[in-house]
């Protein structure tokens, strides 16, 4: 496991298929999947095809939604980073993190590490992001 960014308490690294049961797990409260327009992961299968068809191809870009881990015990507490939406050409911010994790800043933590990697690593000259009007704590972050 390569770990892609660090912050003072988080890494990132990139999602493994062995990830699978993390996204079943992350995605099973409606609150977590609420204004993201997909509802939960049916099963272990669905689970693996998201992340071979939607997460992996990411990865060639050198961005993609990246598993975000506690330093201090290595728990899995969610995800954050950058998709390319080849449509529009434009590299969108995302972020969604296990309830009991939120409301500690790091969501924040992580998305600020993320598009200081988008800027100075990658050079990006636009990262944009989406919210639902009423979804302020991502608007907030
Ligand atoms: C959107 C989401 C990631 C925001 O998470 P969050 O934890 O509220 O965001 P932050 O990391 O910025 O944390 C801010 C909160 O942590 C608190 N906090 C505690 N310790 C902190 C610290 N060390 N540093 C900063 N903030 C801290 C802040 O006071 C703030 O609390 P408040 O919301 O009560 O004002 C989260 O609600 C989520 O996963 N939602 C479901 C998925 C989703 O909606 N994704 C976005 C789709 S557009």
């Amino acid at each position: 496991m390569t770990k892609l960014l660090e912050t003072e308490r988080l890494y990132l690294r990139e999602f493994v298929i062995e990830d699978a049961q993390l996204l079943i797990d992350l995605n099973s409260n409606p609150k977590v999947t609420k204004h993201s327009g997909y509802g939960p992961v049916k099963d272990l299968e669905d689970a693996k095809r998201i992340l071979k068809d939607i997460i992996f191809p990411q990865y060639k870009n050198k961005v993609g939604r990246w598993a975000v881990h506690l330093i201090s015990n290595n728990e899995f507490i969610g995800w954050c980073g950058l998709k390319f939406i080849e449509e529009n050409n434009e590299y969108d911010i995302g972020y969604r993190f296990f309830e009991d994790h939120c409301g500690k800043g790091y969501a924040s933590e992580s998305a600020k590490a993320v598009l200081e990697y988008g800027e100075n690593t990658l050079k990006l000259k636009n990262i944009i992001a989406r919210a639902a009007k009423e979804n302020t704590a991502s608007i907030n972050v």
